[in-house]
């Protein structure tokens, strides 16, 4: 589907983001395994969350969904013999549920999966928990010793200390899902800080987990004790509105119930260094705690200077890092994005795509091996055709793209926003003013 984003108007009034994806993920997950009846409050509609639901069904968890996007998990507990052995788990456009589900099932002794997915996932590094997960003793089986179709065949677990090689959220919280179900304890040592949405939920669950400095610690449990969780919005999502927001003379945009976790600002922050105007109640950088903290943002437009983001804040911007190409293509100056070869591995070569698109709309853009360099002169591009590559958040930038161009922007592809955002037209066009 090909839709088109008109420039001259500005974004004014009151927004609230969908519900935070990597948060719904987790919270049906654990829901699952817990023993007890868990209730999710907003949880995600999206295609990417539906899937996380099909394959917790198919597992043998009973989940009502309610109006509202509230959920009543009844799950089969951390040890429960898993039902479909021997089936297909089909994780569609999602790489959360393909990394973080692993680590379930192989604590399954005698239980034998395969995950599988689109034809995105299936370009999509999978070693990455593989290895940690044989070193724990379970049977994983990858194609080209890399890529989906993954097969998982449960075993009794031994806890191990495992040195991330890449800084992922994905890789970090399969490591400490199959470490509740491994013998003794399982350490997860992270050079650089990434979402720790799962370290919040293990704490909330009350399973025996550290952290000191680097190293993450969990040891095996019996079950979870978990009640209700209440997912908040999206930063991932509402950053496209910041963007938006930004950039579009005359704007001015109050969001409500956004998750600001330090873990997920680090897009604000950078933003706010290219002299975004952003007020908000951010949580403060290095907080640990065991909820997700919410709050309002209130974003207005301002011009941009370029700026330099380095290895370690990509991490906690990483989905929003095409984004900061997109500010820099408006900025005055260069800005340059260093140690995010990762983005090479997400639903699109990211890295390629945004470098493609945004030249394809006037910018002045490069590609590196660990990232972009950007070089603006404040004034907005003209516009032209953009391809979202099947990647969803190429798509929604192509729409900001758009709204903020002199001339206006085609975007081929549109409909892939609807992997994490199935409402981001609807929402970006109600506050054209
Ligand atoms: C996610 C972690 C990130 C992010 C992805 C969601 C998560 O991936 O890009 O969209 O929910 O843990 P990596 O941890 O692999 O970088």
């Amino acid at each position: 589907m090909t839709a088109r984003f008109e420039p001259g108007r500005s974004l004014r009034g009151d927004y609230v983001p969908p519900p935070d994806k990597s948060i719904s993920h987790r919270a049906a997950l654990f829901g699952a395994m817990a023993d007890e009846p868990v209730v999710v409050r907003n949880y995600l509609e999206s295609r990417d969350t539906r899937s996380t639901l099909d394959a917790l069904l198919t597992l043998g968890a009973a989940i009502d969904e309610e109006t509202g996007g509230t959920l009543l998990v009844r799950g089969v507990g951390l040890h429960a013999p898993l039902e479909a052995t021997g089936g297909l788990l089909d994780v569609g456009n999602s790489g959360t549920l393909m990394r973080l589900l692993p680590g379930w099932l192989a604590g399954q002794a005698g239980g034998v999966w395969t995950l599988d997915g689109d034809e995105s996932i299936r370009r999509r590094p999978v070693d990455r928990v593989a290895e940690p997960l044989r070193a724990m003793g379970a049977g994983v089986d990858v194609r080209d010793g890399r890529f989906p179709p993954f097969t998982v065949r449960g075993a009794e677990l031994e806890g191990i200390s495992y040195e991330l090689p890449v800084p992922s959220a994905q890789v970090k919280s399969c490591v400490l899902i199959a470490g509740m179900l491994a013998d003794g304890s399982t350490t997860v040592i992270e050079a650089a800080r990434s979402r720790d949405h799962t370290e919040r939920m293990l704490r909330r669950a009350r399973v025996p987990f550290t952290r000191v400095d680097a190293s993450l610690r969990v040891s095996q449990v019996d079950e979870l004790e978990l009640d209700e969780i209440v997912v908040p919005g999206d930063p991932s999502s509402a950053a496209f509105l910041v963007a938006a927001a930004t950039l579009v003379r005359g704007s001015h945009v109050v969001m409500g119930n956004v998750a600001l976790n330090w873990t997920r600002t680090g897009f604000l922050r950078i933003a706010e260094r290219m002299g975004a105007v952003i007020l908000g109640d951010l949580e403060e950088p290095g907080t640990e705690a065991d909820h997700e903290p919410v709050g309002e943002l209130d974003v207005a437009a301002a011009p941009l200077e370029g700026t330099e983001v380095e290895p370690d804040e990509v991490p906690l911007a990483i989905d929003e890092l095409t984004l900061v190409a997109l500010l820099g293509a408006f900025a005055d100056g260069e800005t340059v994005v260093r140690g995010a070869e990762e983005l090479r591995y997400k639903e699109s070569n990211r890295i390629a795509a945004v470098v493609e698109g945004l030249r394809g709309l006037g910018a002045d853009i490069e590609e590196t091996a660990d990232g972009f360099v950007v070089r603006g002169d404040g004034a907005p591009l003209p516009g032209g055709t953009i391809d979202s590559h099947g990647d969803h958040r190429m798509a929604m930038l192509g729409a900001v793209a758009g709204l903020a161009s002199t001339n206006g922007v085609q975007v081929v592809g549109m409909d892939a926003a609807s992997v994490s955002y199935p409402g981001f037209e609807r929402d970006l066009r109600s506050l054209l003013a």
